[in-house]
């Protein structure tokens, strides 16, 4: 893309986000998918955030810098951190900080690596770290105590996905000229997973749905991935990853044992059909927006991902309702896999998404590449959305191409205007939507739902993470005979990051309130303080916040001002009805708005006083 659209991209992504903190509800039935992701995108955001800790407006208990999966605490009860939830989250925060420049996330990312620095450190059931077992766990208690009932343990996708998070970071710092930091404070975290992953890449797993005991590519792939981004880093920090450049050809390889010819089978170790939405998002996991169309690496525009694209979305096409009535060649509703019954067995909106996300991508490369080709094995994918789709390769200025990517675009579209036909008016995405009536179902607030609309947003606009290198490294044309080797582990030795040191800290910071009040219908929560903004105690003057969030069990009213940063104040929470003015009771609340190098967001959360 060139350099000026890219910049109107990311600033029209920026003014959404920053809008996004003082706005409220928006109106949105029936909204243009265009305008529909603006507003999305937005809540999506804050619904990542609220569910961080320490100040995470749902998440209160939950340490500094943890990712909480939902806030449901039963049915299913998912407040917990898992490692891979979390660190899928973590490396959509960074890319979004590296798109976007908020520095909000910076520190959100930040908070998460001095966090995942303690927990490498805590013994769980399935080990600790003198030998690396512990970094297999595959979640956590929020307060970062060990969960230690049964489950489906070690789920060994976990420290490859950290990694990764971890090194698109270190990356970042390196070329801002932070080196020292990526080198001090993350490498040690880092090299640890890596030696984990160098370790344990071969032995049995749980799959990322925590129920297959085998083999499962997308751990496999996430794998891959990071022991070659793991190698480079410690080239660019000087030094080196031995087990990284001997497993990583071993693991290319053996991924290769997943492609069945037609499709790329889920597990090993499984009775099932092996047509799963892993497959999708290990494909998206691995995308490299330099990359080409490489089969070996199932980079979303090879014909791999394409053909397994169809097997698995068409798995979904007859057994739900929802999809009933829905031709060929057009999006469904998509699923983990077809056999699932899991909470009922729906569709989860994670996979729709990933659905049109691994499209997004694919035009990306062809984009880039300049053309685009079909083969034999994709001819099936194309055939669906272009019935006069040939075998061929088409350049850029074709007309062909011409369809084709509109084709696919439209396609794209199509599985996101399926997520929103599905997302409630307020915006919250749970974790499934009923196969029968599409209504939500299980885990609220999913925070990998919300990580997903942002992704596949994020690449409709053609904005892209980092490359990570992928094509420098053929696959091997045989593999190479096994050679297990050995980790040491160790504690990361510094664990926080230096506050950034410079003499102008920001003028402004944006100061978000979360106000935990149950209320009823005709209620309206108010800020009322000291400073002009908050109506100088003029409950008449206050600002209204926003009840989008708000549900029975975390009852949420939020707002966010642009405040000077080094001002006093003091304030409360007021609810106003057709009847007057209610005060909360006690004293002043007093803030100090921070005036810190690198600081331009804050949250306050207080429970209601009565
Ligand atoms: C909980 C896991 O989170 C879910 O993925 C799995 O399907 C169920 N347990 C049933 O095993
Ligand atoms: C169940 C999903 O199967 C698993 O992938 C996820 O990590 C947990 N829920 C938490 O969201």
């Amino acid at each position: 893309m060139p350099k000026l659209s890219l910049l109107v991209a990311v600033t029209q992504f920026l003014v959404g986000l920053a809008v996004a903190r003082v706005t409220g509800l928006i109106k949105r039935e029936s909204a243009s998918l265009d305008s529909w992701l603006a507003t999305e995108s937005r809540y999506a955001l804050d619904g990542i955030l609220n569910n961080i800790g320490a100040n995470g407006g749902k998440a209160q208990g939950a340490s500094s810098g943890i990712v909480v999966a939902s806030p449901s605490k039963n049915n299913p009860d998912y407040f917990y951190t898992w490692t891979r939830d979390a660190a899928l989250t973590a490396k959509c925060l960074i890319d979004t900080f590296i798109m976007t420049g908020d520095e909000g996330l910076q520190l959100e990312m930040q908070n998460y690596i001095t966090s995942q620095a303690r927990l490498q450190t805590v013994s769980n059931p399935s080990g600790d770290l003198s030998n690396g077992e512990g970094l297999g766990e595959p979640k956590f208690n929020v307060d970062m105590t060990a969960f230690t009932g049964s489950w489906g343990r070690p789920q060994r996708d976990g420290p490859a996905l950290r990694a990764t998070a971890m090194i698109t970071y270190a990356n970042w710092l390196i070329e801002n000229g932070q080196t020292e930091k990526a080198d001090s404070i993350i490498w040690p975290i880092i090299q640890n997973d890596l030696a984990y992953v160098a370790q344990y890449w071969n032995s049995t797993t749980f799959d990322l749905w925590e129920e297959v005991e085998g083999s499962s590519f997308f751990t496999t792939v996430a794998q891959y991935r990071s022991l070659i981004e793991g190698s480079a880093l410690a080239d660019k920090l000087g030094h080196s990853c031995p087990a990284c450049d001997s497993q990583a050809p071993q693991i290319l390889c053996m991924l290769q044992s997943y492609w069945t010819g037609s499709f790329i089978l889920a597990n090993f170790g499984s009775d099932r059909s092996g047509k799963d939405a892993n497959c999708i998002l290990g494909s998206i996991h691995s995308f490299d927006p330099s990359a080409d169309c490489n089969d070996a690496t199932f980079q979303p525009c090879s014909a791999r991902a394409l053909a397994n694209h169809k097997v698995v979305t068409d798995s979904f096409r007859s057994i739900y309702d929802v999809n009933k009535g829905i031709s060929q060649g057009q999006a469904v509703a998509v699923g983990r896999y077809p056999e699932d019954v899991y909470q009922g067995g729906n569709p989860w909106y994670l996979c729709t998404m990933a659905a049109a996300e691994l499209l997004y991508d694919a035009l990306y490369q062809w984009e880039r590449i300049g053309s685009l080709s079909i083969s034999d094995i994709s001819l099936g994918f194309f055939r669906d959305i272009y019935s006069a789709s040939a075998v061929g390769e088409y350049e850029s200025s074709s007309s062909v191409y011409k369809d084709v990517t509109a084709a696919v675009r439209a396609y794209a579209d199509g599985f996101m205007s399926v997520a929103q036909k599905y997302t409630p008016s307020n915006g919250a995405l749970a974790e499934q939507f009923s196969r029968s009536t599409g209504s939500p179902v299980s885990a609220s607030d999913l925070t990998w739902s919300y990580a997903a609309l942002l992704t596949s947003s994020q690449r409709r606009s053609k904005l892209n993470p980092p490359s990570w290198n992928s094509t420098s490294n053929p696959p091997p044309s045989t593999c190479p005979s096994p050679s297990p080797v050995t980790g040491t582990y160790k504690p990361a030795p510094t664990t926080t990051f230096p506050t950034p040191d410079c003499s102008d800290p920001p003028e402004t910071v944006s100061v978000r309130f979360n106000a935990l009040v149950s209320t009823t219908v005709g209620q309206n929560v108010y800020l009322v303080g000291s400073v002009p903004e908050l109506g100088k105690w003029d409950p008449a003057d206050g600002v209204k916040l926003n009840a989008n969030e708000y549900s029975s069990f975390v009852p949420l009213w939020y707002g966010a001002l642009e405040m000077a940063s080094g001002t006093g104040f003091e304030f409360k929470f007021v609810i106003r009805d057709g009847n007057g003015v209610v005060w909360e009771t006690g004293e002043n609340r007093k803030v100090e708005v921070l005036q810190e190098c690198g600081v331009s967001n804050m949250t306050i959360t207080g429970n209601w006083r009565s």
